[in-house]
């Protein structure tokens, strides 16, 4: 877990921190940030003693601005490095993961920023988040699975309403729309995605995890085949 640049992994008590790290970046999402976070995703999934993840963005101004725009939208041509992202399943890793998930979201959550936090179970974000989804503007799509995670997530008009346009959402609304849980001040950010952790990680894992599959799963299955599942894993659970 050494050697890594721009993402930092720390381990604390059965919760894992999962910061971006390139603040002067505003934390945008490079092809070094992918490969490190596959890593490190690796690591916590096949580490029991992580119970729950908590991923933030460094410094003052952003969770994540979108995909580095100067890997993506200039040398290399843009079709090498939307080939290059794909190469590395990440986003299949974040989804075989059944533990929680808790985004932590300040400043600028753009492009890939939201679509990150749309693999994450527990949306938190403090007052001066801002989201968007400016990739249409820039004559692409997301390619981050933010088509299919958005719709799924807030419905399919509000979807559109915000990808076509690439108008940016302030806290609020984002909390109305349904694409963060909580809103709350800077200040209790992070305390409060910590004491979230501390309660789910006081849970009995394999209770937490049945869940997690039951409705991420489930989401994709009939009711009957979802009703299904649920029995399955809470069989799996009887003691
Ligand atoms: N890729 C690469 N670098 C980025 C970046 C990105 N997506 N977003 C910001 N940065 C860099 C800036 O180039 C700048 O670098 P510099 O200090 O070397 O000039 C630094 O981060 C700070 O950004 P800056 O633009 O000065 O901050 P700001 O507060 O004035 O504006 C934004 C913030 C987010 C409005 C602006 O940076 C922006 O529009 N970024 C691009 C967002 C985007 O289109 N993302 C792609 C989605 S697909």
């Amino acid at each position: 877990m050494s050697n890594f640049e721009v993402v930092i992994y720390e381990k604390l008590e059965n919760v894992a921190y999962v910061t971006l790290n390139r603040p002067q970046a505003l934390n945008a999402y490079s092809i070094r940030m992918r490969d490190e976070l596959f890593e490190v995703l690796g690591a916590i999934r096949d580490d029991p003693e992580v119970r729950v993840i908590i991923l933030k963005g460094a410094g003052e101004k952003a969770f994540c601005a979108g995909a580095d725009l100067t890997e993506f939208l200039s040398a290399p041509p843009p079709v090498f490095a939307r080939q290059a992202r794909f190469e590395r399943d990440i986003w299949g890793r974040f989804l075989s993961i059944p533990k929680p998930f808790i985004a932590a979201m300040h400043g600028y959550v753009l492009g890939s920023g939201i679509e990150m936090s749309l693999y994450c179970d527990i949306r938190l974000c403090s007052a001066d988040a801002r989201f968007g989804l400016p990739e249409v503007t820039l004559g692409i799509i997301p390619a981050a699975g933010g088509s299919q995670t958005l719709p799924r997530q807030i419905g399919r008009s509000r979807a559109l309403d915000i990808l076509l346009t690439g108008r940016w959402l302030q806290a609020d609304e984002a909390k109305r729309l349904g694409l963060v849980n909580r809103v709350l001040p800077r200040c209790e950010l992070f305390p409060e995605a910590e004491r979230i952790a501390s309660r789910l990680k006081d849970c009995d894992p394999q209770a937490i995890s049945c869940a997690k599959r039951a409705i991420v799963e489930g989401l994709n299955m009939s009711l009957e085949e979802g009703l299904k599942l649920e029995k399955r894993l809470g069989k799996s659970l009887d003691l």
